[in-house]
């Protein structure tokens, strides 16, 4: 039987115990870290969340106490009272090596049985194994580090909106699907049979209505459910750190932005960060780096070689111009004999992942070696060399594509593997910049038509306003991200805040008024009412979290994450539901084998 706390009070927390106590009687509770039987001696030392302390039992201690030391075993859950004393061998490790705890009276609140992997710092541990067993890895101080760090930021988060005049607002997790590009979570509505609610993608347009509403500034760390396919930066199901504004500028939303990350790295990691941040456009990241969240943190930008080659005989180079995309590259400077052809023959199979069809590339070593400089003209190879400032050493690196946006997203990429894998990135301190000028719509091949590159709640540049329906390509956003170290870490925009430019937008993204009526009336209405000029943005608080904390992945920061596949290995969600619940819904399912 598990004993009771009766008559126990925990007085410390193990981690805090100090010298200062010592010859103080003290109470603490923990788990069980580590029992050594030494035969009159015996050892545990008990972990809470804030670190360790040695308990010690030896001949003058109570018989029974001593039998119950001797019989806890790994994980058992104690509670110890006894008196503080200095150690007979210290422990400079441990920031309570000096003392240890006499203990007078112990009781076994619980038992253990042994755990799948042992409860410590970086174990080596299948991460299956760790999330399938979830409560246990959370255990293990370097995560409970993580979780607490996570606390904290929030709660920066929490003062900074506040003391900036920020309300706090909830938003419903039930409503109606709104489009943010990702595929919705529905949820079936029992009293309305062959009805759904949709999680939200975000609180975007409720935000906006509270701007209506004349809350003025509204923040909410707000849960938010996507569909979509995750990577290590994200989940189906992640927060946001989201706020809305009226009567501002980008300007104003941005100073807000950079005062919380100045806030947040200086009371969390005591961390300067110079404001204003960087600014570049949208298309300047992508001409120089590939990428609307180009890490500036290393050089190797992208050079357009396409004058060099625009009469070229070679077909790759020709077809890529002709289709109206362009040749480009990469210098990763003196490198030539640390990347061996066959690494180069790998990066040219994993490239083919973001559409390049291949590497063209030369490789500037003692002998030099080239794929495409045999099909170039001596002109046409000169003239690449030297507007890549290629030296010997070099290895120079080259995509054509008709489409530049491959061009753009491949070398995008290997520029970031390169950096990684040569160490070439200044870790010192973070790198945030702001994109701005995003292009207001990207045109969709798999749905032919323009669809939003934000939202389609996003103010176009006053100027590009008469293009909305004449030369949509052109049309530029108001809209800006927020760039962490290479990763996009908040993003937001001003609003339309006019129902008839807003019913422009509808049409330029191929809406009816009757569609555009059906999906946001309630919006387009409101927005009749008198809606204050606003705008907003919303970080992502795992992201943001992630790369404070110095982690790999999102799924480290997050306490019960999902994995590749949106389950969750702990709870085995999703899982089958009874019938009954189904025809509660009027929900029938076919053979769910035959539908995968
Ligand atoms: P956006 O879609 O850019 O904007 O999202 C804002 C930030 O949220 C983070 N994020 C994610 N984090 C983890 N997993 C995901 N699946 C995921 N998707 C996005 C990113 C991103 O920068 N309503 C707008 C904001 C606004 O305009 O005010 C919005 O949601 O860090």
């Amino acid at each position: 039987m598990a004993e009771l706390m009766t008559g126990l009070k925990r007085s410390h927390y193990c981690g805090e115990l100090r010298g200062t106590e010592i010859g103080k009687e003290v109470t603490v509770c923990g788990w069980v870290q580590r029992q050594r039987d030494l035969g009159q001696l015996i050892f545990i030392d008990l972990r809470d969340r804030t670190g360790l302390i040695q308990l010690a039992f030896d001949d003058h201690t109570d018989r029974a106490v001593f039998d119950k030391a001797f019989a806890a075993r790994a994980e058992f859950v104690l509670a110890a009272k006894g008196v503080v004393r200095e150690r007979s061998s210290k422990n400079p490790e441990l920031p309570t090596g000096d003392i240890e705890m006499e203990v007078t009276d112990l009781r076994v609140l619980a038992k253990a049985e042994t755990p799948p992997f042992e409860i410590v710092e970086d174990s080596n541990v299948k991460e299956d194994t760790r999330l399938k067993y979830r409560y246990l890895d959370l255990r293990r101080p370097d995560m409970q580090e993580k979780i607490i760090g996570r606390h904290k930021i929030v709660k920066v988060a929490h003062d900074y909106f506040d003391q900036n005049g920020f309300i706090e607002i909830e938003t419903p997790n039930l409503i109606k699907s709104t489009p943010e590009g990702a595929r919705d979570y529905l949820v079936p509505s029992r009293v309305f049979p062959g009805e759904f609610f949709a999680l939200p993608q975000s609180p975007q347009l409720l935000k906006q209505l509270l701007m209506l509403s004349g809350f003025d500034r509204y923040m909410q760390i707000a849960r938010c459910f996507r569909d979509e396919d995750l990577r290590a930066d994200r989940q189906p199901e992640f927060t946001q750190i989201d706020l809305e504004m009226s009567f501002v500028d980008q300007d104003d939303v941005m100073a807000i932005g950079e005062g919380f990350m100045k806030k947040v790295y200086k009371e969390v990691l005591d961390i300067d960060i110079e404001t204003p941040f960087r600014r570049m456009t949208w298309h300047e990241a992508m001409d120089r780096f590939g990428s609307d969240k180009p890490d500036l943190r290393f050089g190797m930008e992208l050079t357009d070689l396409s004058d060099c080659v625009r009469n070229t005989e070679f077909k790759v180079f020709a077809g890529a111009l002709a289709g109206g995309g362009s040749v480009r590259g990469i210098n990763l400077k003196g490198k030539a004999e640390a990347l061996s052809r066959k690494e180069i023959d790998k990066l040219t199979e994993w490239i083919k992942a973001y559409g390049a069809k291949g590497l063209a590339w030369t490789r500037l070593a003692e002998k030099e070696t080239s794929s495409y400089e045999k099909f170039l003209s001596a002109d046409e190879v000169a003239a690449i060399r030297s507007t890549m400032g290629a030296e010997p050493g070099d290895v120079l690196l080259l995509v054509a594509s008709d489409e530049n946006a491959v061009v753009y997203s491949s070398l995008g990429a290997l520029r970031c593997n390169l950096a990684a894998r040569f160490d070439l990135i200044d870790t010192s301190k973070p790198c945030l910049l702001w994109i701005t000028d995003f292009p207001m719509f990207e045109y969709s091949k798999e749905d032919n038509r323009w669809v939003a590159m934000h939202h389609p709640f996003t103010m176009p540049r006053p100027e590009d306003i008469e293009k909305l329906n004449t030369n949509p390509g052109e049309v530029c956003a108001v809209a800006y991200d927020m760039v962490l170290n290479g990763n996009e870490v908040g993003g937001g925009s001003i609003r339309i805040n006019d129902p008839e430019l807003q019913e422009k937008m509808f049409e330029a993204l191929g809406f009816t008024p009757e569609e555009a009526q059906k999906r946001f009336g309630f919006l387009i209405n409101a927005f009749r009412y008198g809606a204050p000029p606003h705008g907003g943005m919303a970080f992502g608080l795992d992201r943001l979290v992630m790369l404070m904390l110095g982690c790999d992945s999102i799924r480290e920061v997050i306490a019960f994450p999902k994995v590749a596949s949106s389950s969750d290995l702990m709870m085995e969600a999703p899982a089958g539901v009874d019938a009954k619940q189904l025809e509660e819904l009027g929900i029938s399912i076919g053979n769910p084998q035959e539908q995968a």
